[in-house]
């Protein structure tokens, strides 16, 4: 019989990866759930319903109608300057809903992956490993630490993935990240200031779609480190986006957090040890470069 997998906040990156990496799986039944109708190019092979995550009743009326085996939680409100300014919003969508989803997922015995950060660590020693003492230091950040524990206390069985700057292309364009933003700006010959003191682990969507795909199918229970394996300055991503894209660097300028002087703190130095995801989830990410080859791929198909 085929496993139904249900995604929340499938019009983001991640879900839309996710989506797309569910559909090729025979034994499969997903059902992709958004705010707001369908943005994802490809309307065939899954069912999609709109699904606000604060919305408790619609929630359980989901799992009535379609009894998913595992639920792959993606939705959140993941701009970390917004979370520090709009914060009853981001305890609502981070915390929350959450609380809702893992007991609902507990009285179902449907399978929570749930999406986190490496911003609950302070990054004063990256690259972390899974057992390290978390540490928030922005509003995001603390959220995102809570939602953790709500998990980890509920009866739901779950994965637990905290991942790292995510990047790829999505279908409408409703999303930058870093890799997007550098190529868009510097096509435009726009000047970006570009962070030189915070290093980070790039992740690929895909392949991180994949890590999540993988602990759903497995019920792979527990903590699990994802992201890519190299760690760079931002200024080094970007450097190196750029100079893949054949792109001008000259537009680059390279800032300091300090003078940058976002409303939300940053962890100067994350990246993860990923030995755990590698032998427990299958999860072997691509070199940065490769992924660029992808995005590249990608854009020229959108283009
Ligand atoms: N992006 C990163 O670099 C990064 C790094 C570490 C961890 N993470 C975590 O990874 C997960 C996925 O990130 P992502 O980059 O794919 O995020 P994303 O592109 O911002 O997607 C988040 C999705 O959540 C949806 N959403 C927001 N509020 C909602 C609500 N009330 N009901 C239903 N859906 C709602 C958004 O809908 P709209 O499209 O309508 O706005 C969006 O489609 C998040 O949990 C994030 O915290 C991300």
């Amino acid at each position: 019989m085929k496993k139904t997998i249900l995604v929340t906040g499938s019009n983001g990156l991640l879900g839309q990866k996710t989506v797309y990496g569910l559909l090729v799986l025979p034994d499969v039944h997903c059902v992709s759930t958004g705010r707001g109708p369908n943005r994802m190019k490809r309307k065939d092979g899954y069912e999609y319903e709109e699904f606000d995550i604060t919305d408790y009743s619609r929630m359980e009326e989901l799992f009535e109608k379609h009894r998913p085996d595992a639920v792959i939680h993606t939705a959140a409100l993941t701009n970390v300057d917004a979370c520090e300014n709009r914060r009853e919003e981001a305890y609502a969508l981070n915390v929350e809903a959450v609380k809702s989803l893992a007991s609902v997922c507990g009285k179902n015995n449907t399978h929570l992956v749930h999406l986190s950060t490496d911003f609950v660590f302070d990054g004063s020693e990256g690259p972390y490993i899974e057992s390290d003492q978390v540490n928030p230091i922005s509003y995001y950040a603390q959220t995102k630490s809570e939602a953790e524990i709500v998990v980890k206390e509920s009866r739901a069985s779950f994965s637990i993935i905290r991942t790292i700057i995510i990047y790829g292309v999505v279908d409408d364009n409703s999303r930058s990240n870093v890799v997007l933003w550098t190529i868009n700006s510097l096509r435009e010959k726009k000047i970006i200031r570009v962070i030189n003191d915070q290093h980070r682990s790039p992740t690929l969507a895909e392949d991180l779609a994949q890590a999540c795909i993988s602990a759903a199918l497995r019920r792979e229970k527990g903590l699990f480190h994802v992201s890519g394996r190299e760690l760079m300055c931002i200024e080094d991503i970007v450097r190196i986006t750029a100079d893949y894209f054949d792109l001008d660097d000259k537009f680059i300028q390279p800032i300091s957090s300090e003078e940058l002087h976002q409303p939300a703190k940053r962890p100067p130095m994350t990246g993860f040890l990923i030995q755990k995801a590698e032998q427990e989830l299958g999860f072997h990410p691509r070199p940065f470069l490769e992924g660029l080859a992808i995005v590249k791929k990608q854009l020229l198909l959108v283009g």
